[in-house]
This record gives C-alpha cells, sequence and structure tokens, in this order.
C-alpha cells in the first residue's frame, strides 16, 4: 500500500513543471508530505524518490539538511506552535513565555505533548518585533502574546 496520499502524489506531479529539474521538486515534495502527514517516514522517502527519479538516500540528505521535517519516529503533533527566540521577543517576556509553556505542555522545545497535540519548536526573528513576543502557530503569526494566549489559540487548533 501507498503510502502517500493519491493527493500528495497529484500535487508533487503538478509541481514538476515548475522546477527546472525534478531534484529541485525534493524540498516542495518533502513539505507536501510533512503537511499531510505530519512527518515523512521511510516509506514516503522512497515514494518521493520514484517520483524524481532520485535514489531515497538524496531525499534523506535534503530532509535531514533541514530541521524543520520530522521522522516517523518524531511525527509532529496536530499544531505546531514557533516560540520567537531572539533577543527583543526574549528581553520583553518571550523567555518567561517559553518556560511557562515547557512547564505547562511538559516538554522542552523540539517535543511534542503526550497527546499529540502540539509541537513546540524555537523559531529565529519572525520580523515582527514590535509585537514581542511573538509566537507562529503553523503559519499564522500572533503578537504580543501570553501563555494564556498561546494555550487557547493552540487548542483552538488542535
Ligand atoms: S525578535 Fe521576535 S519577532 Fe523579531
Amino acid at each position: 500500500m501507498s503510502e502517500l496520499s493519491e493527493n500528495a502524489k497529484k500535487v508533487i506531479e503538478e509541481h514538476l513543471d515548475r522546477y527546472p529539474n525534478k531534484q529541485a521538486v525534493t524540498l516542495p515534495a518533502l513539505h507536501i508530505v510533512q503537511e499531510e502527514r505530519g512527518c515523512v517516514s521511510n516509506k514516503a522517502m522512497q515514494e518521493i524518490a520514484e517520483i524524481l527519479n532520485l535514489s531515497s538516500a538524496q531525499i534523506h540528505d535534503t530532509m535531514s539538511f533541514y530541521g524543520f521535517f520530522r521522522t516517523e519516529k518524531d511525527p509532529l503533533g496536530k499544531v505546531r506552535v514557533w516560540i520567537c527566540r531572539s533577543l527583543p521577543c526574549m528581553l520583553r517576556g518571550g523567555e518567561e513565555l517559553l518556560a511557562e509553556l515547557c512547564d505547562r505542555w511538559g516538554i522542552q522545545p523540539g517535543e511534542t505533548t503526550a497527546d499529540g497535540s502540539v509541537t513546540l519548536e524555537l523559531a529565529e526573528c519572525l520580523g515582527a518585533c514590535d509585537g514581542a513576543p511573538c509566537m507562529l502557530l503553523n503559519d499564522e503569526l500572533s503578537l504580543c502574546v501570553t501563555a494564556d494566549d498561546v494555550q487557547r489559540i493552540s487548542r483552538g487548533n488542535a
């Protein structure tokens, strides 16, 4: 049975015409699969490799170069919360915010809550320093957040 959904295969194949060569579709393909499944399994890497006429090792090399992608041993939670750790955010409460979230959720940055609802990550400057401390929930930016805000927003999306 295929690991990639028919939709994921279709969307990856639609990218082929937009890039100069198949290898250039590796990153978009990894994003498509992770978006759908919360990780990129070994089997999914193999199937991406087949679509792109590459080896699994080439897909694995690209995937492991970026800390963004998760394997099947360490999948993402339902939502991915990125807390900005750059200086302006840290000086405006980000440090305490992060400590509070780690405490409430019983995890450290890079980890996922036991119920699989939230993965906590550290981000570099999100480009919204005037709204420090900032967070991204998946792709959505929130400014001047408290731990209660983060908890409420992440629960609403999980
Ligand atoms: S330092 Fe956090 S958004 Fe710039």
